[in-house]
């Protein structure tokens, strides 16, 4: 089965309207990229709406960081799925580890929030990964497959589920699992797929996240079942983040 790779930038909590020159060089850049590549930048909220007009008719998708899992109410700050959508979102990123760390989010909210971005028509992105003391003491494989089973919603297809693997002591430090390591997990994950969603998740794009940079694209993106790569750091920059779209 051949999937399309996805090349994700999530700018976490960067970016002001400035920042849309930068977007237009990935735009531009992402013209270059092979065929088979699918691109999709994550600016915070305010950005949303800008970027999406600025990319629209390009190959480059827009999505979002986070979402509440309600449809609409009384949830003073909170953004829902519909709104993203409105606002020219194609894909929302749910459970990434600094969430799940920083608002406690638990297995069962991320699961409601895919949910709901899925119930929206959007493509949920959701996140799992260990941390360094679970991965120490041999549990790695556990926490994630404890973290699918409670986060992925049912009914997902692979038309609107895309799994990330970050392991939590990758990002942003520089370091990287083994190709051995990543190959493992993501077999893993890709047999849990199977078994919780049959065959569609076989389809289902399964991404790796944790100090991405054009100089480990290539072997990280190599890795059987690596369908992709989840980027923080390098995906501000168009002169970092369109290298590890053409590693593919
Ligand atoms: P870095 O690429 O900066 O390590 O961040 C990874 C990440 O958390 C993407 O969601």
């Amino acid at each position: 089965m051949t999937r399309s790779k996805l090349i994700a930038g999530n700018w976490k909590m960067n970016g002001l309207a400035a920042s849309t020159a930068e977007l237009d060089k990935i735009i531009a850049g992402s013209r270059d990229l092979p065929a088979r590549v699918e691109v999709l930048v994550c600016p915070p909220f305010t950005l949303i709406d800008r970027f999406a007009d600025r990319a629209e008719r390009s190959r480059v998708a827009i999505g979002a960081q986070d979402v509440h899992a309600k449809e609409s109410g009384a949830h003073t700050g909170c953004i829902s799925a519909a709104m993203l959508r409105d606002a020219g979102a194609s894909h929302v990123i749910v459970g990434h580890s600094e969430r799940r760390t920083d608002q406690k989010e638990s297995d069962a909210e991320v699961q409601a929030k895919a949910a709901a971005v899925i119930a929206a028509g959007l493509i949920a992105i959701v996140c799992v990964g260990e941390t360094e003391a679970e991965r120490d003491a041999g549990e790695a494989t556990a926490v994630v497959g404890r973290q699918l089973a409670g986060s992925l919603p049912a009914g997902a297809t692979a038309a609107n589920l895309v799994v990330a693997y970050e392991p939590v002591w990758a990002i942003g430090t520089g370091r990287t699992p083994s190709t051995a390591d990543v190959a493992e997990m993501h077999a893993f994950i890709r047999g849990r797929l199977r078994a919780q969603l049959g065959g569609e998740g076989e389809g289902v794009r399964i991404l790796y996240g944790g100090s991405v940079k054009a100089s480990n694209a290539a072997e990280l993106l190599a890795v059987p079942d690596v369908d992709g790569a989840l980027v923080g750091g390098a995906s501000l920059t168009a002169e970092q983040f369109l290298p590890i779209g053409q590693a593919v």
